[in-house]
C-alpha cells in the first residue's frame, strides 16, 4: 500500500500510509483507539474506498473496489466487530455466498451436509475447537462466534489474512490455539496482519510492528528492536504513567448484600457483599456463571431464588426497569448487540439511560451537549463531537461512550463486564480512574473480566466462579494472577488435595 489517504468529513483518518507485507511474515499493527488501524485494513480488504494512494498485490496494481474484489485478490479479513449472520449456523456462515450448490434444489441436503463436515473439519483440525456447526450462531458464545469468524477467513485460502483484534473475545486456551494457527499459516508462506491492543502478546507473534498515530506511521520496526515500552511510547508519543491508580480504601458498611442467589443451569447459591466504594471483581472462565450473575442482578435473566439487599433494604429485581429504579447500571461486553443505539449520535447514546432514570420526557439539548462534551474530553474520546454518529467512532471509543453513559446516571451499583475490551493502553488508565472516582463517590462496583491482571490491579477483592459457584474470594492486593487462574479451572477440593493454594 502506497500513500494511502482516507477522509471522513473533517477527519483525516489516514494520511499517506505506506505498508509492505511479505509472504511468511506476521505484521503487527498497533495504535491508540481511532489511530486508523481498522480503516486501513478495511481499505485493504475492499470494504472501504480509499481517497488516494495505490495498492498492489504480488507486484500487480489492484483496485479493490468491493469486499468481493478483495477476496478475489486473495485477501481475507476478520473484522473487529463480528460480521456473522445471527440466524445462520456456523457452516452457513463460513460458506455464505459460495455454497457448493444452492440450498433450494434437489441435491441441497447433501451439499449442506458437506458444508457442515467441512466447517467441523476447519474448526476442529485447524483451530482445535469444538464449536457446534448446526445451531444458529446467535445461540453460541462470543468466543465460539469469534472462532467461526476466524474459520471463515481461513476457509477462503487467502494469501493475505487480516485479523483485527481477533483475541479480544477469546479465552486463554483459544488464544493459544489461534497463535499456533497463525504460526502455521506463516510457515506456509501466508502474509498476516495482526491488529491488537495486547502489546505483549503481539510482540510474541509478529516479526515486524507498524505503529500508527493519528493516521500516520510513526514506527515500522522489527520486533527484535522493540519492547512493550517502546511500542507504547511510539503509540502515544510520550511515556505512560502508572496504569492502575492507587486503591482508595472502601468503606466498611455493605451496600449490596447478595444471599443464596440461584438461577438453575447458570449459577447456584451465590452470596457476597459489596461495600460502599468497594470495587469487587469476579473472575472465572466463560460458562462459569459470571456473566449470568451480572445479567440476573440487572434483571435481564431473573434469578430463581435468593435475596438482594441494597443499603439494608431487600429489593426485588424482576426486570431491567426494577434494576434501573434501584440505580443499578450494567455495561455489557458485547456493545454491538446489547449496548449501542447505532442509528443515533454520540450525545444521544450518552444520555439515553439517564433519561430513563430521571423520567425526563423532554430533551434539554444544551445540557445534553455540555455533559457530552465533558465526558468526551475526560475519556479522551476521539470523535467529531456530540453530534457525530456513534457508528463513526472507532471500536474502543464506542466502548468509552458506553461507560460514560452509565457513569452519568450516578449509579448505586455499577456492573461492568469486560470494561476495557478493545480499549487502548492510555484509555485503559482513563477508564480505571473513572471507575475509581465513581467508587470514591460511594458507588459499589462489580467487575467481570477475563483479564486477571486487570481484576487484581483495579479491585479491592476478587471472587472466582467455577461451574456456577463462588469458590474463593481473595484480597486483590495480596494475590497473584496464577491463583485466580487456578481457582478458575479446578474446584477447591482438588486444590486442597494438592496441598492448598492461597493468595
Ligand atoms: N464510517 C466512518 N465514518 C466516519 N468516521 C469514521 C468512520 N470509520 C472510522 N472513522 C474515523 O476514522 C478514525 C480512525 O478510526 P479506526 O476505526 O480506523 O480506528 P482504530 O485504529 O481501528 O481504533 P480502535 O483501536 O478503537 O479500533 C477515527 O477518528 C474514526 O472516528
Ligand atoms: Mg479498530
Amino acid at each position: 500500500m502506497k500513500g494511502i489517504t482516507k477522509r471522513f468529513g473533517n477527519t483525516l483518518a489516514l494520511d499517506g500510509i505506506n505498508l509492505v507485507l511479505n509472504g511468511g511474515e506476521v505484521l503487527g499493527l498497533v495504535g491508540e483507539n481511532g489511530a486508523g488501524k481498522s480503516t486501513l485494513m478495511k481499505i485493504l480488504a475492499g470494504a472501504y474506498a480509499r481517497d488516494g494512494g495505490k495498492i498492489s498485490v504480488s507486484g500487480g496494481a489492484v483496485e479493490l473496489g468491493s469486499p468481493k474484489a478483495g477476496a478475489d485478490a486473495g485477501i481475507a479479513i476478520i473484522y473487529q466487530e463480528l460480521s456473522l449472520f445471527p440466524d445462520f449456523d456456523a457452516a452457513e456462515n463460513i460458506f455464505a455466498g459460495r455454497e457448493p450448490l444452492r440450498r433450494d434444489i434437489a441435491l441441497a441436503p447433501l451439499n449442506h451436509r458437506q458444508m457442515r463436515e467441512e466447517a467441523r473439519r476447519l474448526l476442529q483440525n485447524e483451530l482445535g475447537v469444538d464449536v457446534p456447526v448446526d445451531r444458529p450462531v446467535r445461540e453460541l458464545s462470543l468466543s465460539n462466534r469469534q472462532m467461526i469468524e476466524i474459520a471463515k477467513a481461513l476457509s477462503r485460502n487467502a494469501d493475505i489474512i487480516i485479523m483485527d483484534e481477533p483475541t479480544e473475545a477469546l479465552e486463554e486456551a483459544e488464544r493459544k490455539q489461534l497463535i499456533a494457527t497463525i504460526k502455521q499459516l506463516q510457515a506456509s508462506g501466508k502474509g498476516i496482519i495482526y491488529v491488537s491492543h495486547r502489546i505483549q502478546e503481539l510482540l510474541g507473534i509478529c516479526s515486524r510492528v507498524m505503529v500508527l498515530r493519528d493516521g500516520r506511521t510513526v514506527a515500522d520496526m522489527s520486533v527484535a528492536d522493540l519492547d512493550v515500552d517502546k511500542v507504547v511510547s511510539a503509540m502515544i508519543g510520550g511515556s505512560l504513567s502508572k496504569q492502575f491508580p492507587p486503591r482508595v480504601p472502601a468503606r466498611s458498611d455493605p451496600s449490596l448484600e447478595v444471599r443464596g442467589l440461584s438461577l438453575p443451569g447458570s449459577f447456584e447459591d451465590i452470596s457476597f457483599d459489596v461495600a460502599k466504594g468497594e470495587i469487587f471483581g469476579i473472575a472465572g472462565l466463560e460458562g462459569s456463571g459470571k456473566s449470568a450473575l451480572l445479567r440476573a442482578l440487572f434483571g435481564q435473566r431473573p434469578y430463581g431464588s435468593g435475596t438482594v439487599k441494597v443499603d439494608g433494604r431487600e429489593v426485588l429485581i424482576r426486570d431491567t426497569t426494577d434494576a434501573i429504579r434501584e440505580r443499578f447500571a450494567f455495561l455489557p461486553a458485547e456493545r454491538k448487540v446489547e449496548g449501542i443505539f447505532p442509528q443515533h449520535s454520540v450525545g444521544w447514546n450518552l444520555s439515553i439511560a439517564n433519561l430513563g432514570v430521571l423520567g425526563r420526557i423532554t430533551l434539554r439539548p444544551a445540557k445534553e451537549k455540555e455533559v457530552a462534551v465533558r465526558y468526551i474530553s475526560a475519556l479522551g474520546v476521539k470523535c467529531g463531537g456530540p453530534q457525530a454518529a456513534i457508528t463513526s467512532l472507532s471500536g474502543g471509543n464506542q466502548q468509552k461512550i458506553m461507560l460514560a453513559r452509565w457513569l452519568l446516571t450516578k449509579p448505586k451499583l455499577l456492573m461492568l463486564e469486560e470494561p476495557t475490551r478493545g480499549v487502548d493502553v492510555r484509555a485503559k488508565s482513563e477508564v480505571y480512574a473513572l471507575v475509581q472516582a465513581a467508587a470514591k463517590d460511594g458507588c459499589s462496583v462489580l467487575v467481570v473480566s477475563a483479564d486477571n491482571a486487570e481484576l487484581l490491579g483495579l479491585c479491592h477483592r476478587v471472587a472466582v466462579m467455577f461451574e456456577g459457584r463462588i469458590t474463593t474470594v481473595v484480597e486483590a492486593a495480596a494475590s497473584k494472577e496464577e491463583t485466580l487462574a487456578l481457582h478458575s479451572v479446578r474446584p477447591p477440593e482438588t486444590l486442597s488435595e494438592m496441598g492448598g493454594i492461597n493468595g
